[in-house]
């Protein structure tokens, strides 16, 4: 399971990327089409869907709602749809695994049903800070009792019909948070709206609207009521950018690397690693841009090139959120020093993500130091080693492809959880030229 620490990567030195490859599907839009084809009056079809841990938590906390559901089989998924008040009573607790997307989201949908639950996860979900959703939806009349500090279990009291409508100016940049108050608002009397201090992703807005539910989007602020029904609809999943982001760097740094992506999404959302690594220098092309079911989406061609350190403007890091520890292995490449500020949620992640990191490029021999909100790189010569990943997903992906620079093996420990977003990512990196093995 997730939590197993078992799992060690072992990467040898060197190499070049080469080859054209198509990544798993977007992992928030994958949890999306879940969670509002159950809502939706009617049957969806999704494909592209992204079959991995974190998704399919959410998949099954709606087949134990009552909602049936079919696939994944081949990234196809059919989602029998229950309508906006069809969802049954969980007879047990509703387990998330390592997915805080499942939880912060389900958390406003939840608070507005007829039935209580409670939502569970594994160590890291359960240490991480839901009080910047349950204080909100405390706020339009929810009812949700958090452990002492703020964290999960959460138990949620059924409130149908008891929910009010609200302005809530978000003091984070977060596209959970956001979403969370609009699947509420979905539930709440009168007007829900909800401002943010900076651009997060917006696929609960999209999505929402290919299902033909009212929301309106004026500057920073996303509007909602409960007067809209969501019809059931198709969904194509692009490939997920954050998957993508491990090539886009691996190639940047390999030498003689030439990989194409295809099919992935490029919301300008999501797209800061590629406007980061352009900045320092990378060698990327977005060929092929079209719209697929509402989201745009592109292939991308990226070939070696000799990164620059940079200063990373702040406007960028809710853009590139969870891209920062492939970045930071770009910037031990690069030639001089990289500043990160203003990124203090990478504390927050999955896991510390600005200790993790750097405590795992230090003991590579990069001169990799932690600050509260970000982190100061001097690019140099990436060493060997042995490097804990503390079970996150992004962290164990990054240090693999810091070997494809290194000058000698690095072990990677607890890397179990890279089936949470990206199983596959093994399998694709050894195609393209990693060579990456489990020991
Ligand atoms: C996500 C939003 C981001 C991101 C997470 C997925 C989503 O979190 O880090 O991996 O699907 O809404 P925050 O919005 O909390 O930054």
């Amino acid at each position: 399971m997730s939590s197993s620490t078992n799992v060690i990567f072992q990467v040898q030195p060197g190499g070049s990327l080469n080859g054209e490859i198509r990544v798993p599907g977007d992992k928030s839009m994958s949890h999306r089409s879940i969670m509002l084809g159950s809502l939706a009056d009617g049957v969806t079809h999704v494909t592209g869907f992204l079959n991995a841990e974190d998704a399919m938590c959410t998949l099954e906390a709606f087949r134990a709602m009552g909602v049936q559901i079919e696939g994944p089989v081949n990234g196809e998924v059919t989602v029998h749809g229950v309508g906006k008040h069809g969802l049954k009573a969980p007879e047990k607790p509703l387990y998330l695994g390592n997915s805080g997307t499942s939880m912060r989201l389900l958390s406003g949908l939840l608070a507005g049903q007829p039935f209580d639950c409670v939502l569970t996860g594994d160590k890291s979900l359960e240490s991480r800070p839901m009080k910047r959703v349950t204080a909100p939806l405390a706020q339009m009349g929810a009812e949700i009792v958090t452990q002492e500090n703020g964290t999960a279990p959460l138990h949620i009291k059924g409130k149908a019909g008891k929910l009010q409508g609200m302005h809530y100016d978000m003091p984070i940049a977060s596209a959970q948070v956001k979403s969370c108050l609009l699947l509420a608002g979905m539930y709440a009397e009168g007007e829900t709206s909800v401002t943010e201090p900076a651009p997060t992703r917006d696929h609960t807005e999209r999505m929402l609207a290919g299902f033909g539910y009212p929301v309106t989007r004026d500057g920073a602020t996303a509007r909602i009521t409960s007067n809209g029904k969501l019809t059931a609809t198709n969904i194509d999943v692009p490939s997920d950018i954050s998957s993508a982001a491990f090539f886009l760097v691996g190639a940047s740094i390999a030498p003689n690397s030439d990989v194409t992506l295809k099919h992935v999404g490029i919301n300008p959302t999501r797209t800061g690693v590629i406007d980061i690594l352009r900045l320092m220098g990378a060698n990327i092309e977005v060929l092929n841009e079209r719209e697929v079911g509402g989201e745009p989406v592109a292939d991308l061609r990226v070939r070696s090139a000799q990164l620059q350190g940079i200063n990373i403007p702040e406007h960028l890091v809710p853009l590139a959120i969870d891209e920062f520890p492939v970045l930071f292995v770009a910037a031990s490449c690069a030639e001089g020093q990289t500043v990160l500020t203003g990124a203090e949620e990478l504390r927050v992640k999955e896991s510390d993500r600005i200790q993790v990191m750097a405590d795992g490029l230090q003991i590579l021999g990069i001169d990799a130091q932690a600050t509260k909100d970000g982190m100061v790189i001097n690019g140099g010569q990436i060493g060997g080693g042995e490097v804990d990943s503390h079970g996150d997903h992004r962290t164990a992906m990054s240090f693999s492809i810091a070997g494809l620079r290194a000058s000698g093996p690095i072990t990677i420990k607890d890397c179990a959880n890279v089936n949470t977003s990206f199983p596959e990512f093994r399998d694709l990196a050894v195609k393209l030229g990693l060579d990456v093995s489990v020991i």
